[in-house]
């Protein structure tokens, strides 16, 4: 491999002959990843708007089909309106009460989605800003709970996988928007400079689920950019970043084991960890399974998890068995699960959990929730840990953790087995 990046590595490391590549963990990371587990949740739908978790920003446009994602919404509302209503949201989605209570059901990490239009905007978009100064806060309060912070660039210039949780739903243009990655890159650096010295932010995430299995992005230079993005943060206001802040690199939908070998702790480049998302509900075969046979899945990832070479984390997933969550697939489109998923075929009914509340769930289906919830706990321990897709909703109870664990689905203390040994 000649990626430039690494080569500007190996020079580094050649001139401090005396530093050994092990070990990984440097003494100035404030988690230990090699002895802990990350134990965590993300602030879905805060910075970056998804539709299936705040579906009422989007209904007052239900008249017009074009509005699908927070590009599409801010453009629809005029700079001024997007302006005031996202502000809003900024201010009340996630409160420092979540904070709280997140460190006090035993979490240590959050992971929090942030797209490059709040860093480093590019002209012509419609995105407003101002999601910086609240982030500032938010690290504050992680800060005072105790919990350490995953920042995730969410969405990159042209979008990374076509989805409406990168900003911008239709084509994964990420490559010909931005052919040197140095739109992307701009956004790293600018998170490494604002808060590589804040000792709660500890990793940083090069970019969410770059979709490489679909011939519109090439892995290589994905992989190129994650070289970029570690140099990025290895260097802040031109310094050497001492705090040996965590570059986290997505598997890119390749799976765990195409990236051992890769930027390992013999490839020069330090405290790199591997995230990989794991949902068992976005084919007809996944919900199509019976309640066993996904408890079956998630266990037999644990193998798969522990041979990775480098610190792994889930760092996406859910208790959901199906995608019935209203607008999951996107804004208008509907479940596989009961067959409105154009193609799909039904297998159940989505009353109650299109939308609705944890509360009002069916008790097979809180059982079946519990019970799926403690094998993926059980899994994703199998490695550096896991972080759960999402804190809370308005109206999706399958993916509300607050919820979720007010009503003892989600186990507390986290040790907690109702169903133990299924893994075993
Ligand atoms: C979560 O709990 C709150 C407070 O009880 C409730 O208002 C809300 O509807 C619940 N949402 C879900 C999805 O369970």
């Amino acid at each position: 491999m000649h990626y430039q990046s690494l080569l500007a590595a190996s020079a580094l490391l050649a001139t401090s002959i005396a530093i050994p590549l092990e070990p990984r963990q440097s003494p100035a990371l404030s988690f230990d990843y090699d002895s802990q587990k990350v134990y965590g949740v993300n602030l879905g739908g805060w910075f970056v708007l998804e539709p299936w978790i705040t579906p009422s920003l989007f209904q007052q446009f239900s008249n017009d089909p074009s509005v699908v994602d927070e590009y599409t919404l801010s453009a629809a509302l005029g700079q001024s309106q997007a302006q005031s209503q996202l502000s809003a949201h900024w201010n009340s989605w996630i409160t420092e009460d979540d904070f709280r209570q997140i460190a006090a059901m035993g979490l240590n990490h959050v992971r929090i989605p942030i797209g490059y239009w709040a860093i480093s905007p590019q002209s012509g978009d419609p995105y407003v800003q101002g999601q910086l100064n609240v982030l500032d806060k938010a690290v504050g309060w992680a800060d005072t709970y105790g919990l350490k912070v995953m920042l995730d660039l969410h969405g990159v210039p042209g979008s990374q996988n076509g989805f409406d949780n990168s900003g911008h739903r239709g084509s994964n243009n990420w490559q010909n928007t931005d052919p040197s990655d140095s739109l992307a890159k701009a956004s790293i650096t600018a998170l490494a400079e604002r808060y590589a010295a804040n000792s709660a932010v500890t990793m940083i995430q090069a970019v969410n689920e770059p979709l490489t299995t679909n011939g519109q992005l090439d892995v290589n230079f994905v992989k190129k950019y994650y070289y970029d993005a570690w140099g990025s943060i290895r260097q802040v206001n031109g310094q050497q970043n001492t705090a040996h802040t965590v570059l986290a690199i997505h598997d890119g939908f390749q799976g765990v084991p195409f990236w051992n070998g890769f930027m390992n702790s013999g490839s020069g480049t330090d405290n790199v960890l591997l995230d990989t998302h794991i949902y068992q509900i976005f084919t007809d075969q996944q919900v199509s399974m019976t309640p066993a046979q996904h408890v079956q899945t998630a266990c037999g990832q644990a193998s798969m998890l522990a041979a990775s070479d480098k610190w792994t984390v889930v760092g996406e997933w859910t208790g959901a068995q199906t995608d019935c969550a209203l607008w999951l697939n996107g804004l208008g489109v509907g479940a596989r699960y009961d067959g409105s998923f154009s193609g799909s075929s039904y297998v159940g009914s989505c009353d109650g959990k299109r939308t609705g509340t944890v509360e009002g769930l069916s008790s097979d289906d809180k059982k079946n929730l519990r019970s799926l919830i403690e094998a993926q706990l059980d899994a994703y321990s199998a490695h550096t840990g896991w972080i759960f897709w999402t804190w809370k909703n308005e109206a999706a109870p399958e993916w509300h953790l607050q919820n979720l664990t007010a009503a003892g689905i989600f186990p507390q203390p986290l040790s907690d087995r109702q169903y133990p040994g299924q893994c075993s």
